[in-house]
């Protein structure tokens, strides 16, 4: 026999009640409904039940109260919770205590099944995870991804349990430097797909109608520019996997476009009437908040839905400081070579001020502060005196040569400013024996202005 799986309404409106009912039966869903929170909890030690649609309006009861009930009770059930208008803050605090998501009054037919539909894949993925959990597997083996952390070992096997899923899309959240693009390609390089391409595209950094050509394609003669026909980057992931970077910048009206495609596995290039079936995995990522963006109206969110089948959140590095030391160390060996030095080490000192910083850029912003270190020093060991001041707290370095006082008889400015590029970039040059690139990158010059630049003060010899 089929498994149905079973869903609780709790709901103090019969007329709610029946109505949840009607549609989801009619989806092939059991229905079980309760008035109240005891009628809740009653039910659900008599059943298994798979999911809870809860309103937060219980006549006289509090719909969060049940919730902190039924959560404590048991902490992995799935809670969908049903608000009205104006409780929207309630949905939120919702959110906080563990329910899966929130729907508003007056809902739609499609969007509650919708929803329910992708909690409860949602849940399914999550129970293998566990599964392959207890089955042991700690170290987190040929990953690019550093870490040690809880945290990231539980990301890491987010991303092992949704790989083998190799049609499911996942978005993958987190602050900006904190892995996102390193997860999607690890996701891909994991999956059944890995011999098949893995194509990148950032939203957010073509207008509308690039993006939607770049994205799908388009005939020939489609519009103006459209002087021979170009395949969009849907066909040319084929197979495999497209990473849709910055997701949370695309534009109102291309997500409409996106969630047909992935609703219908097809679409047509631009100008084209001939539809195109598709078998890629959608990888999306973002560090904006995307709830917040539909309360504002900037994303869709049945589109939401449909990406959100498999979230990966990365919490930021200030809450996962066990693994800046592995990530150190990984930075560091990778620099060192890179630059031919010998640092190897962090003094106990220096590792106290790195573990103490907040890392605000997360781990993008510690491999620069490696890097940049590996290029100015010579030494064997970190010390605190070579981290950035924002690190070592340590403003009182004087080691400027420069004096900012005007003198009486004033000064040519241009000049001035002059002597001290000269010297920041002799004193760079120095620094990477005298490599043109790494300069550039040291002092965030363009490498052409900077060639022009050790021309004009003569530094070249
Ligand atoms: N756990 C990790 N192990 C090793 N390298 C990491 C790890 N996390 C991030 N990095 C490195 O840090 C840098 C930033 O990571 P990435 O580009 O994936 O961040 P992001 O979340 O996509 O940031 P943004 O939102 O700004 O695009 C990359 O060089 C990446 O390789
Ligand atoms: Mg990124």
């Amino acid at each position: 026999m089929v498994h149905m799986e079973k869903i609780l309404v709790v709901d103090d409106e019969a007329f709610i009640r029946d109505n949840l009912e009607r549609i989801l039966t009619g989806k092939g869903y059991k229905l079980y409904s309760a008035e109240n929170g005891k009628g809740a909890g009653q039910m659900l030690q008599e059943e298994e039940i798979d999911l809870v649609l809860l309103d937060l309006n219980l006549g006289e009861e509090s719909g969060l109260d049940v919730l902190r009930e039924l959560k404590e009770s048991d902490p992995e059930l799935l809670v969908i919770i049903i608000t009205g208008y104006g409780t929207v803050e309630s949905a939120v605090e919702a959110l906080k205590m563990g329910a899966y998501d929130y729907i508003k009054k007056p809902f739609k037919a499609d969007a509650i099944h919708l929803i329910v539909r992708l909690a409860l894949e949602t849940q399914n993925l999550r129970r293998e995870v566990r599964q392959l959990k207890r089955g042991g597997q700690s170290e987190l083996t040929s990953s690019q991804i550093v870490g040690s952390s809880p945290q990231i070992l539980d990301v890491y096997h987010q991303i092992k349990e949704v790989a083998k899923h190799e049609t499911s899309t996942v978005l993958i959240t987190g602050e900006s430097g904190t892995g996102k693009e390193l997860v999607a390609r690890e996701v891909h390089n994991l999956s059944p797909r890995k011999n098949k391409p893995f194509i990148e595209i950032n939203c957010g950094s073509l207008p509308y109608n690039l993006l939607e050509s770049e994205l799908f394609g388009h005939e020939k003669g489609a519009f103006t520019d459209a002087k021979s026909r170009k395949t969009g980057l849907f066909e040319e992931a084929e197979g495999g996997t497209l990473f849709l970077d910055e997701i949370g910048e695309m534009d109102m009206g291309l997500q409409v476009k996106l969630l047909r495609v992935l609703e219908d596995r097809k679409f047509r290039r631009v100008g084209s009437t001939k539809n195109i079936e598709i078998d890629v995995r959608v990888v999306a990522a973002t560090n904006r908040e995307l709830r917040k963006a539909i309360d504002d109206k900037h994303f869709r969110e049945d589109l939401y839905y449909i990406l959100n089948v498999f979230p990966i959140y990365i919490p930021p590095l200030r809450e996962r400081k066990d693994d800046i030391p592995p990530l150190l160390n990984f930075f560091l060996n990778r620099f060192s070579t890179e630059f031919k030095k010998k640092i190897r080490d962090v003094s106990r000192d220096a590792l106290n001020y790195l573990m103490q910083y907040e890392w605000p850029g997360n781990v993008r912003e510690l491999k620069n502060v490696v890097e940049r270190i590996c290029i100015m020093q010579n030494a064997e060991v970190i010390t605190r005196e070579m981290l950035p001041v924002e690190i070592s707290g340590n403003s009182n370095k004087n080691n400027n040569a420069f004096s900012f006082e005007i003198p009486i008889e004033g000064l040519d400015l241009e000049q001035f400013i002059c002597d001290v590029e000269k010297e920041m970039i002799s004193t760079a040059l120095n620094n990477t024996d005298k490599n043109v690139a790494k300069t550039s990158r040291l002092l965030g010059v363009p490498r052409g202005t900077l060639r022009y630049k050790i021309e004009k003060y003569g530094l070249s010899g």
